[in-house]
């Protein structure tokens, strides 16, 4: 019989479906409602430069966040929101915010993404240099 490679039906589906993800990335507002798992739910302006403590929370929060959150805490739809979002804004979710979900979890409240389960293995030290990355990004976005 004859096998379906790669580029077979099966294939070009898949393909088909990667470069409507890629396409929908570029055009996506600032938080769009797509619904698609996975996609970007920020568009995320780098800054030009980190503070060393945030360059050390840009290490730690890519191993322990990224995977729910996003690279650059983009969010990712029905994972996690984008951490560079308004509602994150010091004000509102003040430092301690950050130690407490990383400590304790936190509760599905804003977002229909479910809850987040505490990550084990970071200290106070490690959460604060994370906060310090995830600052420098809110700010290069206009969110302080
Ligand atoms: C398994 C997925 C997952 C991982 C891993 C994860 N988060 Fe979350 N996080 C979530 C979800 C989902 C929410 C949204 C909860 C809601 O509906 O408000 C959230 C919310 C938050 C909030 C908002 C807390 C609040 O008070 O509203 C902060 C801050 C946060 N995460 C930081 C982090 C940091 C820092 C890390 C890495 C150390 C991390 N998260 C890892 C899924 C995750």
């Amino acid at each position: 019989m004859k096998q379906a490679g790669f580029f077979g039906a099966a294939g070009l589906v898949a393909l088909a479906g990667y470069f409507w993800f890629a396409d929908a990335d570029q055009s996506a507002p600032q938080i769009t409602g797509d619904t698609a798992s996975g996609t970007a739910l920020a568009e995320v302006i780098l800054p030009a430069t980190l503070s060393e403590q945030a360059q050390m929370g840009k290490l730690a929060y890519d191993a322990q966040c990224a995977s729910c959150h996003g690279v650059n805490a983009v969010g990712q739809a029905g994972v996690a929101p984008p951490l560079v979002h308004i509602i994150y804004e010091p004000n509102h979710h003040g430092d301690e915010s950050f130690q407490r979900a990383v400590g304790q979890g936190v509760q599905a409240h804003h977002w229909p993404f479910g809850n987040m389960p505490p990550v084990a293995g970071l200290t106070r030290a490690d959460v604060a240099m994370i906060v310090a990355y995830v600052r420098d990004l809110q700010r290069a976005n206009g969110i302080y």
